[in-house]
């Protein structure tokens, strides 16, 4: 395994890291972890050299830290940094984080959690963080000994995002990152901000969530099948990641015990600034085949927001994109579900057309709102 250095710490980190949001399940069903499967998975990762394992109270509707604490008893725990997330939309009040916070300790069935994260920052959580004043919640803990390090996850826009960086002397930070989403939420711009800053950055699905790995459109399949030098989607995409020296550790959410011993053997071999033009060209190849089968020619400027009816457009419309750049993968159902709330998601646009007046891209946004209602409603 190859590792990289963790100032706060003074220790060294695995490059791979564990995410825990994507265990083995039993009938297609989230909240049913195959424990048996995902204990042995996590063990053996950690004892092929792994020592980050990422864990968030909603995940698995709730049982990925029960998992996880199970996986770390018999003396595992003491071999990672165990990252777990506050989940301030649950929060009605500055007590209710406190309640929150023993409830990890308590699934997790440990008494520190080395690596507490603000879950999934955007600008309603950050105002609400703000207002529960969560710095000395949290300064709480760690002065307390419950929490060693203290970082956010995001994925939201670049100008929050470095909002979010200024706002505090965070130990690190999680973005999403792959050679898909250069140009989306943080992307390499936020990686770059925080690596300027001293901020160590964790990365989050690297494999975008597995849709870079699966139902490959056949032109990208040719592409890498093309290449000079072999290797599968998962190694390329992985590569690309730890090229970047301010990626601290790679998150991957492994969910067979095979994709756990292939991303631990590239991860071993993958180093930072290794890889060449041309392999850097291929990867680009890919991402502008990936580009042209794109629907709409959404930019995520930003200009039609807001949304009087406050939904996220540039956001639907990547759904949207996504869909039919991945071959209709049944995950960005799964994730439109899981991320968009009912009362925000296109139905709810009421066609007043403020943001087509605003649009550079010239886009008919009502009428795609109405598109992917129907698509996506039909899909449920
Ligand atoms: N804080 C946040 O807001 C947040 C949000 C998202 C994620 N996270 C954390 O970040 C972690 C990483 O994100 P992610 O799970 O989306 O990572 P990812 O690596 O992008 O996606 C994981 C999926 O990729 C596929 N995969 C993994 N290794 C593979 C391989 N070698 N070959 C082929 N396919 C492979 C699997 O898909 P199949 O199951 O289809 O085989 C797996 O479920 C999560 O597990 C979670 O801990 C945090």
């Amino acid at each position: 395994m190859n590792y990289r250095y963790f100032k706060p710490a003074v220790t060294q980190i695995s490059l791979l890291g564990f995410g825990t949001m994507r265990f083995p399940v039993l009938q297609g069903q989230s909240g049913s972890i195959d424990e048996d499967l995902a204990i042995k998975m996590l063990r053996h990762a950690i004892d092929s050299g792994v020592n980050y394992v990422d864990t968030a109270f909603m995940y698995h509707e709730g049982h990925s830290e029960v998992v996880t604490g199970k996986a770390l008893k018999d003396g595992y725990r003491e071999k990672v940094l165990l990252a777990d997330k506050m989940p301030l939309w649950m929060a009605k009040s500055e007590e209710d984080m406190a309640r929150i916070f023993d409830d990890q300790l308590k699934r997790l069935d440990v008494s520190i959690i080395d690596m507490y994260l603000v879950h999934n920052i955007n600008e309603a959580i950050w105002a609400r963080a703000l207002k529960f004043n969560i710095f000395d919640f949290l300064e709480k803990k760690k002065a307390e000994g419950k929490i060693h390090f203290i970082g956010f996850s995001f994925h939201d826009e670049l100008p929050l995002f470095k909002t979010v960086i200024d706002a505090y002397a965070w130990d690190f930070c999680q973005i999403q990152l792959n050679f898909m989403d250069i140009k989306v939420q943080a992307g390499v711009a936020g990686l770059k901000y925080a690596g300027e800053k001293g901020i160590p950055v964790i990365v989050m699905e690297p494999l975008k969530g597995g849709k870079l790995t699966d139902a490959l459109p056949e032109i990208i399949a040719d592409t890498w099948a093309k290449a000079e030098i072999k290797r599968s989607p998962a190694e390329w995409a992985l590569r690309w990641v730890a090229n970047f020296p301010e990626v601290l550790t790679i998150l991957s959410g492994m969910s067979t015990m095979a994709q756990v011993d292939e991303n631990l053997t590239i991860l071993s071999h993958a180093g930072p600034n290794s890889l060449t033009d041309k392999e850097v060209a291929i990867i680009e190849q890919v991402s502008d085949e990936y580009n042209r089968l794109t629907k709409v020619s959404c930019t995520a400027c930003q200009y039609c927001m807001p949304c009087p009816a406050k939904l996220s457009i540039p956001n639907l419309l990547n759904y949207y994109n996504e869909w039919f750049l991945y071959d209709q993968n049944p995950k960005i159902i799964k994730d439109f579900n899981m991320f968009i709330p009912e009362k925000l998601r296109p139905e709810a646009c009421t066609g007043c057309r403020a943001c087509e007046e605003k649009c550079p891209q010239h886009l008919p946004i009502s009428d795609l709102m109405r598109d992917i209602a129907e698509e996506f409603q039909q899909k449920k």
